[in-house]
Parts: C-alpha cells; sequence; structure tokens
C-alpha cells in the first residue's frame, strides 16, 4: 500500500513523479503529495492534498514546481484519516528533512513519546512522521559530535540507518536533504522498492514498482530487505546494509511492456484486463504447452515443460504435502490449485491463509512444499508465511505475476503467471493466469509421477490450447451482461453458488460484486446453501449459481428448486446449449463445453464481466474502489 516515486537527474522532477504517482495510484488514492527542490537555489516545496494524484495536480497548478530532484506519495491510510495533514512527504522539526513512507511503523507510540520528550513536536498522527523527526535526532547528533567522525555528505545514510535501527515494522522509504539536493536515500524493509539507473549515473528513479521507472530506463536495482541506497547525481549508486556494511549492486535488465500500463481505449483498467485474457493466457501458456505443427496456425499440445518443476522434480516428486499459501483472489486460485494436483498428482494439498498460517504451529518438515500463491508477489502476509515455512525447511515454491517482486526473490524456486500488469484493484487476469499455471504445474508433476494416463494428458493440454477462444467466445457476451447488471442494481446481498471445481469461482464471483460494487455477497458450496444461508433468500435476493455440465450437475439442479421454490432470483452459468436450466430460472449466459478441471477458467469471466458493470451502473469507481488498494503489503 502507498506508492513512493523519487527522483534525482538533470530532468525536471515534477512531470516525472505526478505520471510515477499515476502509475502507482492503484497502490493507495486517498491522499498524495510532492516535496521539489529547484536547481538553483535549494528552496524545498511540499504540495500535498486530500483525494487522488489529479487532486494533487489541480492544488500544485499554480505553484512553483520546477527542480531537478523530488519525492512524492500517493497514500493509503493506515495511521490517520486520509486529510492534507496526514498526506505525505513529511517535514522534519528543522524543515531540512522530507520524506515519503509505504509500511507501518508498529513502535512509532513509543518513539514518539521519547522524541517529544526531546523537544519534537508532530503536526500529523501519522508514524512516517515519526521517522523522519527520528531520522533528524540521530542527524543532529552525528553533525554535533565533537570528533566528526561522519562526513557531511555521509550524515544522512548514518542517521537513517541508525534510526531504522531502532525500529519495529515495514518501511520503504525515500528521504530528501535540503541541505544536499545533489543526493536522495532509500531504505526498505518488507516493503518493495526499486531504483532505475541510467548511463553515467545522471539520473535515478526511485519507485515502489518498476512501473513509474520502465519509460526511462531498463536498468534496475530491486533493494532488500534492511539495505539502505544513496543516489547521487554523478556517482555510482551506493548500498548499504543496516549494519553499515557496503555492498554490491546487482543491477538487472528488466523489460516490462508499456502498452500494459495504459488503458488502450477501454473505459477502465479492469475492463481491458478482462478482454485481456485470452492473449495473456497465450503469452502465459507460450513455451511451457510445447507440440508439433500441424498447418500454418494450427498446432498439437504435446507436453508442458516447465524448468521450474524439471529442475526440483526429485523434491518435488517426494513431497509429503502441498501448503498452498495465498490471500484473497489467489487463495480462491489456490482452491482451485488443491483440487487439480490431487487429481493429477494424487500429494495432499492444504491451502491457507497466509495471515492465519504465519502465526499458526502447523507441522511442517523438509518434506513439505509451500507454494506462494501471488499476483503482486509483495503481499506482506504471503511474504511472512514463506519465511516462517523456509526456517522449517520446506521447500519454497512461487507463482507469481510481478516479476522481479518480494516474493519472487525469496522463493527457491517458482513459475511466473506472465500475465502483464495488473492495474485494476480487482484481480481478474491474475486469477485466470494462476489457475493456467496451477493446471500445467499439476499436468507436469502428474505426468512426471506417471499418474496422468497418456489419453487424459494429451486430452488436458489440448482443451487447455484452446481456452483463450472460448473465452473469446464468453466475452462476446458483454454487452448482454452489461444490459443483465441493470437490473441486479437494486440488491443488497447476493448469494454465489456452486461446486466442485466451480466452488471457489462462486467464491471469487462474490468477491469481485463486493470489493467494487459494495453490495454484500457470499460465495458458498451449492449443496452447503440447505445449512443457513437459504434463510436470506426471497424474492428480492439475486443467486448466481454456476451450473455447467459436468459431475454434480443434476445436484446444482436440485439445489436450484430450493432456491426457486423460495422465490429467489436465480442467475446460472451453464454450458451452451444448456436447455434444462434455461427453462428453469430468471437468466443464464453461457459459456462453451469444456473439461470440469479446467471450467474454472471460462465461468468465471461472466461473474468478473457481471461485478464490472453492477459497479459501473452504480456510478463507482471500478479500478479505485473505497478502501482497498492493489498491493497490501502491510499486516
Ligand atoms: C481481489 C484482490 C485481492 C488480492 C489479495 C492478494 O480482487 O485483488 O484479494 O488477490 O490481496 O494479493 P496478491 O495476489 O498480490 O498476493
Amino acid at each position: 500500500m502507498c506508492g513512493i516515486v523519487g527522483y534525482i537527474g538533470k530532468r525536471e522532477a515534477y512531470p516525472i513523479l505526478i505520471q510515477g504517482l499515476h502509475r502507482l495510484e492503484y497502490r493507495g488514492y486517498d491522499s498524495a503529495g510532492v516535496a521539489l527542490i529547484g536547481s538553483k537555489e535549494s528552496k524545498l516545496r511540499v504540495f500535498k492534498a486530500k483525494g487522488k494524484v489529479a487532486d494533487l495536480e489541480a492544488v500544485a497548478s499554480d505553484k512553483d514546481c520546477t527542480g531537478t530532484l523530488g519525492i512524492a506519495h500517493t497514500r493509503w491510510a493506515t495511521h490517520g484519516v486520509p486529510s492534507e495533514k496526514n498526506a505525505h512527504p513529511h517535514i522534519s522539526q528543522s524543515g531540512q528533512l522530507t520524506l515519503v513512507h509505504n509500511g507501518i511503523i508498529e513502535n512509532y507510540a513509543t518513539l514518539r513519546s521519547q522524541l517529544e520528550k526531546r523537544g519534537y513536536t508532530f503536526k500529523s498522527e501519522t508514524d512516517t512522521e515519526v521517522l523522519v523527526q527520528l531520522i533528524e535526532y540521530f542527524y543532529t547528533n552525528l553533525e554535533n559530535n565533537e570528533q566528526h567522525t561522519v562526513e557531511d555528505a555521509e550524515l544522512l545514510v548514518s542517521a537513517v540507518r541508525q534510526a531504522l535501527h531502532l525500529v519495529i515494522g515495514a518501511y520503504a522509504i525515500c528521504v530528501l536533504d535540503s541541505r544536499h539536493p545533489d543526493q536522495l536515500v532509500a531504505a526498505r524493509k518488507s516493503s518493495p522498492m526499486v531504483i532505475g539507473v541510467t548511463e553515467g549515473n545522471e539520473e535515478f528513479f526511485i519507485a515502489s514498482d518498476a512501473s513509474p521507472i520502465a519509460q526511462y530506463t531498463k536498468q534496475m536495482v530491486y533493494l532488500n530487505d534492511e539495505e539502505i541506497v544513496k543516489c547521487e547525481r554523478g556517482h555510482e549508486l551506493q548500498l548499504f546494509k543496516l549494519t553499515g556494511e557496503e555492498v554490491g549492486v546487482k543491477i538487472k535488465e528488466v523489460n516490462l511492456d508499456l502498452s500494459m500500463l495504459d488503458k488502450g481505449g477501454y473505459p477502465h483498467f479492469m475492463l481491458k484486463e478482462i478482454f485481456d485474457q485470452p492473449s495473456v493466457l497465450r503469452d502465459c501458456m507460450r513455451g511451457r504447452l510445447v507440440g508439433s505443427k500441424l498447418h500454418d496456425n494450427e498446432w498439437i499440445p504435446e507436453k508442458v515443460v516447465l524448468s521450474a518443476v524439471a529442475d526440483h522434480k526429485e523434491a518435488l516428486l517426494r513431497a509429503r504435502r502441498i501448503i498452498i499459501v495465498s490471500c484473497g483472489t489467489s487463495w480462491h486460485a489456490g482452491l482451485i490449485g488443491k483440487q487439480l494436483i490431487e487429481h493429477f498428482c494424487r500429494i495432499p494439498v492444504e491451502v491457507a491463509y497466509a495471515s492465519e498460517f504465519r502465526y499458526s504451529d502447523t507441522v511442517i518438515d523438509k518434506d513439505d512444499v509451500v507454494m506462494a500463491i501471488s499476483q503482486s508477489g509483495e503481499t506482506a502476509d504471503t511474504l511472512a508465511a514463506i519465511e516462517m515455512a523456509r526456517e522449517k525447511g520446506a521447500l519454497i515454491f512461487g507463482v507469481v505475476n510481478a516479476v522481479g517482486s518480494s516474493i519472487a526473490r525469496h522463493t527457491d524456486t517458482g513459475t511466473y503467471i506472465h500475465v502483464g500488469p495488473e492495474i485494476g484493484v480487482a484481480s481478474t487476469k491474475a486469477f485466470t493466469g494462476q489457475v493456467t499455471v496451477l493446471t500445467l504445474i499439476a499436468l507436469a508433476l502428474g505426468k512426471a509421477k506417471g499418474l496422468v494416463e497418456e489419453r487424459e494428458y494429451e486430452d488436458v493440454l489440448a482443451e487447455l490450447n484452446q481456452i483463450p477462444a472460448k473465452i473469446e467466445k464468453v466475452l462476446q457476451q458483454n454487452n448482454k451482461i452489461a444490459r443483465l447488471a441493470l437490473k441486479y442494481t437494486y440488491a443488497h446481498n447476493f448469494l454465489y453458488l456452486g461446486r466442485g471445481y466451480n466452488y471457489p469461482v462462486a467464491l471469487e464471483g462474490a468477491l469481485k460484486l463486493k470489493e467494487i460494487s459494495y453490495i454484500h455477497a457470499e460465495g458458498y458450496p451449492a449443496a452447503e446453501m440447505k445449512h443457513g444461508p437459504i434463510a436470506l433468500v426471497d424474492s428480492e435476493m439475486p443467486v448466481v449459481f454456476i451450473a455447467t455440465h459436468h459431475e454434480l450437475y443434476q445436484k446444482i439442479i436440485s439445489n436450484m428448486q430450493e432456491v426457486i421454490s423460495r422465490k429467489g432470483r436465480i442467475l446460472a452459468i451453464v454450458t451452451e446449449g444448456d436447455e434444462q436450466v434455461k427453462n428453469m430460472v430468471d437468466e443464464v449466459v453461457e459459456v462453451p463445453e469444456t473439461m470440469a478441471c479446467l471450467s474454472p477458467l471460462l465461468t468465471v469471466i461472466p461473474l468478473q464481466l457481471l461485478a464490472y458493470h453492477v459497479a459501473v451502473c452504480k456510478g463507482l469507481n471500478v479500478d479505485q474502489p473505497r478502501n482497498l488498494a492493489k498491493s497490501v503489503t502491510v499486516e
């Protein structure tokens, strides 16, 4: 949560910072701010606004925004309500230091009262202001030290290091010292931070992820936990551990598809990302589903090639158990992964909420594999869960989207889903990407174990290859779903019901609706309805059934009858050509026929579209729903 951007170089900083904040707005959008230092006279200027980055731009529009050094922030409130006063950057007591922060300082109350005893006063309710005052406290001490052991240009790095030693919690910070307008200092622990470097070290870009940097340079450095970086114009980047020891800088070449970072003509990122699914799933399978060519555009997939599975085959084959740890939508994908892995590999799988798992006393040993699923690769709970599992000796396998993210770097091995940056706060293409990769993993592992019959293997591969084209068919019903959505905006509650592979899809459909339309929705296994939720059903209550032609189809029809007898309004997701359900219920949306194990890749699409259109009909901000942020980097 919260997005940070910093720039030091030869260009005007303000446009770079503002554009960067727009790219990071998915991380938080309740207030924003920018601090700039002019290149001629080093006067600090700070502008802040409650609301979105656009509100900040309005505030700054008639101000002097020149300068080649600056830091900026878009906030997701943790300590203190969203307001101009609590917005970052925060300035130290003397006005010399300015800081932006992403994360939570857990011991901020203790630190604040210690600083107050030393005469510091505070203007905001934030934990961040404590940090900037603490750094200033150490800065002043170092400066006043009669022995003068620290050189002037090193004062900021040293003060940051001393302050961070006292901090308990998570942080990514960027600090600006108005007495040294040739340097920017940044640091991280449990919150992401990337530095972009240009030729000759003329410019440095600092950001919470690579998206604000990618258009300027591909050369990036991902900070590790408890590292501090000093960016100084014309000098090599300097990297220090919290202990003070200088460490080597590892520059990575990062290639981001910049076209993925804009809406590409769609009104919202969420709709674009829903429509991106056929092409990004093709990307996700490219090179992993391999086979031979038939004609020009036709080919037959013959096998799954996943380097992570090949490289760790022994450990994966002897896995006693797989524990999937994840949150939210990624947790729902994990529930589908469990069914896939248990079916194809006969390895027992548990699916845990990372937030619970990290504090649990789960028995784990070196024959367990812990699989972390995460779109952002920065979710604090998931990161902590894998650290806990690593200490107990388990192999850590990542299923991640964001390349180079913290989770990707902290796993022993893994498979990227490669669906491109997901910007809409409600996750869509990441879910189908995760399910696709989990299917590939289950098939590769099941084959390696000799448990998947050749015929079944070939059939599933062939069908998986057809899924993107089948999603295209589902997407053709977008206008119909938009019309349907209009009829449901009145509702205050929704039930989503499914069974087997489609029970997690019911959970996911309900989550999508809750997140962006603010309508209360619950997902349930369809047969569980009669054990409680059926009490909610009346003529006002929309019930969404996922009722495709699979094993439990007739059972689902019985569950529908139970709703119909109580006058509930049913919207059913059915297999193309299904007449039985069509004749029973109020509305149907058809999806092409497919295998049960692949059906979530199709059935989730109308539910994503339904949530999207209900929210649009209600006039809500689909890409930035209230109270949410895309990347949950706090506990
Ligand atoms: C829902 C959503 C969240 C995330 C969850 C985990 O639309 O986006 O529930 O799925 O916060 O995030 P990642 O996958 O980044 O670890």
